[in-house]
């Protein structure tokens, strides 16, 4: 009798402890959920594009929040040249694909 009652008393100190450690763990996944950092390469983009997807400059469109299959077929028009604007040609013609489509990514999920 002695003994189960030990073992009952250390299943619920048990217990508390992973419930305790569930309630401290429950922020950090939270924080898990914000959006990822960006992928380093946007820094030669945020140069005029921003890190946050805003224009630095009336001529420089807003990326925040646009289209995520609009921003890849225009990376990719400037990069085939379809689309003609020497700063945008150079940049684009520097990334990968896997780098454009995650470009593309970042900046479709950013607030607007
Ligand atoms: C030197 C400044 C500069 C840099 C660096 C730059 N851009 Fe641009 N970007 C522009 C300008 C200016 C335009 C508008 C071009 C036009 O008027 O046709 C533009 C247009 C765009 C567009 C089309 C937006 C739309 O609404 O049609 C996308 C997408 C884009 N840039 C993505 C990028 C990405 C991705 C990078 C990095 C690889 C990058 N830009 C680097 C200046 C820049």
């Amino acid at each position: 009798m002695k003994h189960a009652g030990t073992a009952l008393r250390a299943a619920a100190i048990l217990a508390l402890l992973v419930l305790g450690a569930l309630m401290v763990s429950c922020p950090r996944s939270a924080g898990a959920q914000a959006p990822p950092p960006p992928p380093r390469f946007v820094m030669l983009c945020a140069a005029c594009h921003g890190y946050d997807g805003i224009g630095h400059d009336p001529a420089t469109p807003n990326l925040a929040g646009q289209n995520i299959v609009y921003l890849y077929n225009q990376m990719m028009a400037f990069r085939t040249r379809a689309r003609v604007h020497p700063e945008m040609n150079f940049f684009t013609g520097q990334m990968t694909l896997e780098e454009l489509q995650a470009i593309a990514i970042y900046y479709s999920v950013l607030p607007r």
